[in-house]
């Protein structure tokens, strides 16, 4: 195992669109146990293979951030059952300090293969719809910024800048 270099917005290889998993096999089931190795080193709850680096339809999550409830959602794919919006303060391990309340539909049904191929479907509410919706977003090369208005989103990359410095 491996920890693996998260890209920092506005790398622009965090736009990239990931592609279908065709075969969870061997290569797949290394990169996610990096993937959790990665994501926990970092302190996240939620990882997405774009912010690896890797542009394919992997997310590990690990709600609970203790190693406790690790999570693989491949090719994972949302039907939103409760268009109703809540907010939920997010944050990205791409967007590093950086802590903004998003709106997003508060119940989604999840369709996603497993680590051995295996495919699931779960009722999601709270943190778990909130977290499934971030990481497809990745999947997509799509960012939480990206639902800030754009003199919010500028003063976020200037402070990024800042913290970089
Ligand atoms: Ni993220």
């Amino acid at each position: 195992m491996s920890i693996m270099q998260i890209l920092k917005y506005p790398d622009p290889r965090l736009r990239l669109k990931a592609s279908h998993v065709n075969h969870v096999d061997n290569d797949i089931r290394c990169l996610v146990s990096d993937m959790f190795e990665t994501m926990w080193d970092a302190k996240g709850i939620g990882l997405a293979a774009t912010q690896v680096d890797v542009h394919k339809r992997v997310v590990v999550m690990d709600l609970n951030g203790d190693g406790s409830s690790p999570r693989v959602f491949i090719n994972p794919e949302i039907e939103v059952l409760d268009a109703t919006c809540v907010a939920y303060e997010e944050g990205c391990l791409s967007i590093p300090d950086i802590v903004e309340s998003i709106e997003r539909p508060s119940r989604v049904v999840i369709r996603a293969l497993d680590e051995d191929g295996i495919s699931f479907q779960e009722d999601a509410t709270d943190l778990l719809a909130v977290c499934i919706q971030h990481e497809i977003d990745h999947l997509e090369g799509k960012l939480f910024v990206d639902y800030l208005s754009a003199m919010k989103r500028q003063r976020i990359r200037k402070k990024l800048k800042k913290n970089r410095e």
